[in-house]
């Protein structure tokens, strides 16, 4: 296993480019099971969610190719089943649920299971497609459902699930009649997806606000499509520049999708100008302290909670964060708090007092973005952070080292 070496206490200064949408590419790739015709995708991130949504779409009966950050499918003979040893690696596989179905009348796709942030289980998934006509079973860790030929309903989510949005979608766009999803997920990624699917063909409205009505078309054909830029990677190199009072321009960054993360910034003191190519961070005074509430887009996202919490374990004040989409991620906490951070926890609250400075030590990344909270305190601790287990990191940064070495920060791997 390797480790991420760093050693802290350099303000970064220069350009990092924005890659390719990591939470956008893993849908848009399950749907490429949906079309007749080749699909060419642009900016995908070389990341391992995305060699594993690969190697399952070649499970599945589909041939791909990923060169640079192009991947192109083509659907050979689509197979049914999505097998536990790739679904346990990566929660998104169950995204190839949803076209399925609505293809082949039937799919066998391993349970997720519980993972290192909740329990996060695919029941308003499964209702949701069970309106439309599906019917399921779950025996021996597997789901296994079947329907005759989709047909539309009118879903109402009890919560806005943005998985559970973007399995619907996909099933919808081949369905029989319209389907309205009321309560969907509105974050950028499911617009995306949305985006996507009209490229091929789909008839999708709405994407974007809580209503999203689909008519569905008999086929869906061939597209070239650019994958959105992350905007969490964005913001998580937007907290680093933070944190060690840097200036750092973000090219390729989806300003408008982050709002309330650079809302947040401005109020720690950080200063954020919009240009034609990106956003320049860039900090002077002192961080200030905020209180945090995670909530579904167009609220501040929980993937960047453990990010912003790091840069509060140094603000004047600290503040509050509140924890509301997943029931158990606060695993970066004790790790801060290695570094020297004073952070108390109480059920989904997490109380943050600011302290002078943290010290490098070894800490265990337990998930991914837990991970980058650890880079992000990291850069800015005296001395050297050893962060373990940094194949979490590779889910989601592409070339981590190398941007965060081109601002000039001191990083490396090494075999633990
Ligand atoms: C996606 C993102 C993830 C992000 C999350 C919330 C991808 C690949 N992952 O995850 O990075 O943190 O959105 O923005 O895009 N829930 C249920 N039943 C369900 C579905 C969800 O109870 O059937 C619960 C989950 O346990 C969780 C909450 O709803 O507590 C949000 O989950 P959801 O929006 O579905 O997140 P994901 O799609 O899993």
């Amino acid at each position: 296993m390797e480790k991420l070496v760093i050693e802290g206490g350099l303000p970064l200064q220069g350009t990092i480019r924005v890659s390719g949408s990591k939470n956008a590419a893993l849908p848009i790739l399950m749907a490429c099971l949906l079309p007749e015709g080749e699909v060419r995708l642009g900016n995908v991130p070389r990341l391992r969610d995305i060699h594993t949504s690969l190697r399952l779409l070649n499970i599945l009966g589909c041939e791909t190719t990923f060169d640079g950050n192009d991947v192109t499918v083509n659907v050979r003979d689509l197979k049914t089943e999505a097998p536990y040893d790739l679904v346990k690696t990566m929660r998104a596989s169950v995204l190839c649920l949803g076209p399925l179905l609505a293809l082949k009348g039937e799919a066998k796709v391993s349970l997720p299971g519980g993972c290192a942030i909740g329990a996060r289980p695919v029941d308003l998934h499964l209702k949701a497609l069970e309106q439309m006509g599906a019917v399921f079973e779950l025996t021996s860790g597997y789901i296994f459902g079947r329907c005759d030929k989709l047909r539309g309903a009118h879903i109402t989510f009890d919560f806005p699930t943005v998985g559970g949005t973007e399995n619907l979608l996909m099933a919808a766009s081949i369905a029989e009649g319209e389907t309205i999803l009321e309560n969907a997920a509105r974050e950028p990624e499911v617009q995306d997806l949305a985006n996507f699917l009209n490229a091929m063909g789909a008839k999708i409205s709405g994407q974007g606000t809580s209503v999203i009505r689909v008519q569905g078309v008999p086929a869906l054909r061939g597209a070239d499509y650019r994958v959105m830029p992350d905007r969490i990677e964005a913001g998580t190199y937007l907290a680093a520049a933070a944190i060690t009072g840097g200036e750092v321009l973000l090219e390729d960054c989806p300003c408008t999708e982050l709002d309330a993360v650079l809302a947040k910034f401005r109020n720690m003191g950080v200063e954020l100008e919009e240009q034609k190519g990106g956003l320049l961070v860039r900090r002077h005074g002192p961080l200030k302290g905020v209180d945090v509430t995670t909530q579904p887009f167009p609220g501040f996202p929980t993937d960047m909670q453990a990010q912003i919490m790091a840069c509060l374990c140094l603000a004047e004040g600290g503040g509050v964060i509140e924890e509301k989409i997943f029931e158990n991620r606060f695993m970066h906490v004790l790790e801060l708090v290695r570094l020297g951070a004073d952070i108390r926890l109480k059920g989904r609250s997490a109380m943050i007092r600011g302290v002078k400075s943290l010290v490098g030590a070894p800490v265990m990344a337990s998930d991914l973005r837990a991970s980058a909270s650890l880079v992000v305190a990291g850069l800015a601790a005296e001395g050297r952070t050893d962060v373990l287990r940094i194949y979490h990191l590779d889910r989601g940064y592409e070339d981590i080292e190398a941007k965060l070495g081109g601002v000039g920060a001191r990083v490396w791997r090494e075999e633990e």
